[in-house]
């Protein structure tokens, strides 16, 4: 692999600012300065270090989100601050993208990957990974909203499959459990049977639940348990 790419993809530092390190002569391969970006290293064998720094290359990176609201769920945006912003300048150096979107106002679980794959089992119906979601409502949701959600809906655009309902203490502080995670669909099941959603988080995907000590707009990087639970 092209050195500038390795150290790229361990997340250091953007490909342009990468080949400015390595012409500034910070970046050693086995203990000598190289300055030529496009030389090619072993990524098994060979130490690269950047300002004395080793570098370790990771092809994929998963990390946990606490979406704040007021953020989009994309990479780019004209008018809005995405959520691949909040992954900070570590992660500068991978193609960071969400599995799945969150609405602006909608907070809390979002995984951001760089692994296409890995997403699209996470995404895909056909997968049937629950996520699940806490919700306030303007109204008290009613024992046969329960029935409601179990039966599955169907809209003109996708055929919502049975989901989970649970009414808390609070009758108007629900969790929402979907298979899928179509435009909107937590919030037009509830219209359906007739309640708004004041507010929406996401607790969990799969059995991976949202950590209690991340802050809003602080990533962690997921391990790989963590992301077996996803599928667990
Ligand atoms: N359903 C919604 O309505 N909004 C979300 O952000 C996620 C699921």
């Amino acid at each position: 692999m092209r050195l500038d790419r390795y150290i790229s993809n361990s997340g250091y530092a953007t490909r342009s600012e990468v080949k400015k390190l390595i012409r500034s002569g910070a970046v050693l391969v086995n203990g000598k300065t190289v300055k030529a970006p496009d030389m090619h290293i072993d990524e098994n064998a060979d130490t690269v270090t950047v300002g004395g720094k080793e570098i370790r290359y990771k092809k994929y990176v998963y990390l946990m989100l606490n979406k704040p609201a007021g953020y989009v769920s994309a990479t780019e945006d004209k008018h809005y601050k995405t959520v691949t912003e909040l992954a900070g300048d570590e992660y500068k150096g991978y193609d960071l993208f969400p599995v799945g979107r969150l609405d602006i106002d909608t907070e809390g679980l979002l995984v951001l990957t760089n692994d296409g794959a890995f997403a699209h089992n996470v995404i895909s119906p056909k997968k049937n990974i629950y996520k699940k979601y806490f919700a306030v409502l303007d109204k008290d949701a009613e024992d046969k909203d329960i029935e409601e959600f179990k039966k599955g809906m169907i809209f003109d655009d996708f055929t919502a499959k049975s989901a989970v309902l649970t009414i808390t203490g609070k009758r108007n502080e629900v969790y929402i459990e979907i298979a899928e995670g179509k435009f909107h669909q937590v919030k037009r099941m509830c219209k359906r049977v007739g309640k708004e959603v004041l507010y929406l988080k996401r607790v969990s995907i799969g059995s991976l639940e949202l950590d209690k000590d991340l802050e809003p707009g602080v990533v962690k990087e997921l391990t790989e348990d963590e992301i077996n639970l996803i599928f667990g």
